[in-house]
């Protein structure tokens, strides 16, 4: 199944796609691959691990050395190029795609690149992209088809609404997502106030889970210890599992 977390700025996307990471590697659902689509990278640190090279830079250079490329094909390089900057971790990998491409014609890397994308994605079971911040992704479709979107909010009426915006954009633009959902994150308590239940069947989204606000998660982000590490009995993590669990349960029911 391929998941992307997407949503405005700050609302915790990096933070569940992390513990949805650790959920996937220790619940056999092994081998995940874990996409940072945002260029502002940080998926890695939310799960305490490093990453030397990006698929955009990868792309940068495949641009610059067209021509030297001898004796190699450029589809063999790049595939040589995106396996190294895969970074492995016991249950998943990790492949960070960097910035977007600069000025110049990035044509002919792109259509090799995204063979070499799709064909990296197909040696996985699961996928979760860490969407970057907003909607132009959405308008350009630069993610992968996804079979679920899930839109993440924080827990205010302005948020939801964005996050009524994001799908709506996605109807527009015809993504294609199979399923959608939202995620209500840092609900104080956990219970939704009747507001923001009032904002959220306005959008029409299915209320997929409401994450509590954690202290736990705080803590360790104040100290800049990776998320993933959270303790198995703090609120966020069971909200999240407790997600989880039933996604893909539903999903094996249908397959
Ligand atoms: N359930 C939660 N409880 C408490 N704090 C949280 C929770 N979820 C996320 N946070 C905090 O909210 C902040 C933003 O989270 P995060 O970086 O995951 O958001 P994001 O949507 O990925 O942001 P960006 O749009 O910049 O990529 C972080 O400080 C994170 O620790
Ligand atoms: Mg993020």
């Amino acid at each position: 199944m391929i998941l992307a977390m997407t949503g405005k700025g700050g609302v915790g996307k990096t933070t569940l796609a992390a513990l949805t990471l650790s959920w996937l590697a220790t619940h056999g659902e092994s081998p995940v691959l874990a996409v940072d689509a945002d260029s502002n990278a940080n998926l890695n640190e939310a799960m305490g691990i490093a990453y030397c090279a990006t698929v955009g830079g990868i792309r940068e250079s495949a641009r610059k050395e067209a021509t030297a490329l001898k004796g190699v094909s450029k589809q063999e390089f790049l595939d040589l190029r995106v396996q190294e900057a895969l970074v492995e971790q016991k249950g998943y990998d990790l492949i960070v795609m960097g910035r977007p491409e600069g000025q110049g014609c990035y044509c002919f890397a792109n259509n090799v690149l995204r063979e070499v994308l799709d064909r990296l994605a197909s040696n996985y079971r699961n996928i979760v992209i860490d969407s970057e911040a907003g909607l132009e992704h959405i308008s350009r479709r630069t993610l992968l088809s996804v079979d679920y979107l899930l839109i993440v909010s924080d827990c205010t009426v302005r948020g939801i609404r964005t996050a009524g915006r994001i799908s709506a954009l996605a109807d527009e633009v015809a993504l294609p997502t199979k399923q959608r959902g939202l995620i209500v994150n840092r609900v104080p308590g956990g219970c939704l106030p009747e507001a923001i239940a009032e904002a959220v069947k306005a959008t029409g989204l299915t209320l997929l889970a409401s994450i509590p606000l954690d202290q736990d998660v705080a803590a360790l982000d104040a100290d800049g210890v990776p998320v993933s590490t959270i303790a198995p009995g703090s609120p966020a993590r069971i909200a999240m599992n407790d997600l989880l669990a039933k996604l893909f349960t539903n999903q094996q029911e249908k397959n």
